[in-house]
């Protein structure tokens, strides 16, 4: 649905993407910034940029699958863990 690239010097350093439809939900997927360029703020500029669009767009709501080393990452950007939502199909 939506996705931002970050470039330094024309290369691309960063990426993160939105998945999904502007009805229900949206997921927030590969999310990645180059170690090289990493607490920066790449990261939460992304975000930032994500959740604006989807604040724009009028979907109900925004989720992500994060792994316990960056959950503190996400809370600092107004995400809460919702463990009762999700399941999955090995
Ligand atoms: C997680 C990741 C996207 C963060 O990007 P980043 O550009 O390094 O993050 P930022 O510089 O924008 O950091 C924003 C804030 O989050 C904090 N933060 C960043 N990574 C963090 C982490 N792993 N744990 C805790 N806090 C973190 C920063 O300290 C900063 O806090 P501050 O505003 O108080 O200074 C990046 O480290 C990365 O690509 N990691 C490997 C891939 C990955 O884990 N992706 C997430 C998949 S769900």
């Amino acid at each position: 649905m939506f996705s931002v690239v970050a470039r330094h010097r024309g290369e691309a350093v960063g990426m993160a993407r939105i998945v999904g439809d502007k009805v229900l939900y949206l997921l927030i997927v590969d999310v990645a910034v180059h170690p090289d360029h990493q607490g920066r703020g790449l990261g939460r500029r992304m975000i930032d940029e994500l959740t604006r669009w989807t604040s724009a767009n009028g979907t109900r709501s925004t989720m992500l699958v994060a792994g316990p080393d960056v959950v503190p990452f996400y809370e600092a950007l107004g995400f809460r863990p919702d463990p009762g939502r999700l399941m999955k199909r090995p």
